[in-house]
C-alpha cells in the first residue's frame, strides 16, 4: 500500500504501519484476557471509527465475553465540533457489569467524558476504557485512558476504521494529513 494516499482534498503520509498495528493489538487484547478472565466483560463499541479496532482487538482477547455497540460523533471534517450527539439507544445494561469502552481515538477527549459520565449513572462495577489511538497534546477533558495502543502528536488521521468525512476508513494503516 501506497505511503501517500489521497482523501478527497487533503494528503495523507504514513505514521503507523499495519504490522505495527496487529502486533500491538494483539498485546493488548493479551493485556485484557488477562485482566479480566473469568470477568465476562461488556464491550462497547463505539462506532463508527472504532469497527475495525474492535474486530482485531477481541478477536485477540480469547475470554467469555459480551459485546454491543453505541454511536457517538462529535466530529465534522477535521474539526471536534463541541456537541456530542448519541445517535444510537444502547441496549445492553451496563450496571454492576465490568465495562471496556473501545474508542478509535481519544482527542479532546470530549465525546467519551459524555458517554462516560452517562454510563457511570448507571452503576457500573467497573468502567476502563481501551483506545488505539490517543493524542495527549489535544486532551481537554480530565480522561485518562487505561489501555493505549498508541500515543501520537496532534495530527488528524485516518486508516484503520478512521475516517476524513468518510474516506479513508479502509486503509490498512494510520495516515497522518500532511499539509498543516
Ligand atoms: P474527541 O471528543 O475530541 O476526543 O473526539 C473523539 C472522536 O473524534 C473519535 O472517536 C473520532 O471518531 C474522532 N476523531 C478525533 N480525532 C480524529 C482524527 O485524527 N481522525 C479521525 N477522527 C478523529
Amino acid at each position: 500500500m501506497d505511503d501517500i494516499v489521497q482523501a478527497h482534498d487533503l494528503t495523507f503520509r504514513k505514521m503507523i504501519t499495519a504490522e505495527q498495528i496487529a502486533e500491538r493489538v494483539q498485546e493488548m487484547g493479551t493485556q485484557l484476557a488477562r485482566d479480566f478472565a473469568g470477568q465476562h466483560p461488556l464491550f462497547l463499541v463505539v462506532l463508527k471509527g472504532a469497527y475495525i479496532f474492535a474486530a482485531d482487538l477481541l478477536r485477540a482477547c480469547p475470554i467469555d465475553q459480551e459485546l454491543a455497540f453505541v454511536r457517538l460523533s462529535s466530529y465534522q471534517g477535521t474539526r471536534s465540533s463541541g456537541t456530542v450527539r448519541m445517535d444510537l439507544e444502547m441496549t445492553a445494561t451496563v450496571t454492576d457489569r465490568q465495562v471496556i469502552i473501545v474508542e478509535d481515538i481519544v482527542d479532546t477527549g470530549r465525546t467519551l467524558e459524555a458517554f462516560r459520565q452517562k454510563l457511570l449513572a448507571d452503576d457500573p462495577a467497573d468502567l476502563k476504557i481501551a483506545t488505539l489511538l490517543h493524542k495527549p497534546e489535544a486532551q481537554a477533558f480530565d480522561l485518562i485512558p487505561d489501555y493505549v495502543g498508541f500515543t501520537i502528536p496532534n495530527e488528524f488521521v485516518i486508516g484503520y476504521g478512521l475516517d476524513y468525512d468518510e474516506a479513508g476508513r479502509h486503509l490498512p494503516a494510520i495516515y497522518q494529513r500532511t499539509d498543516t
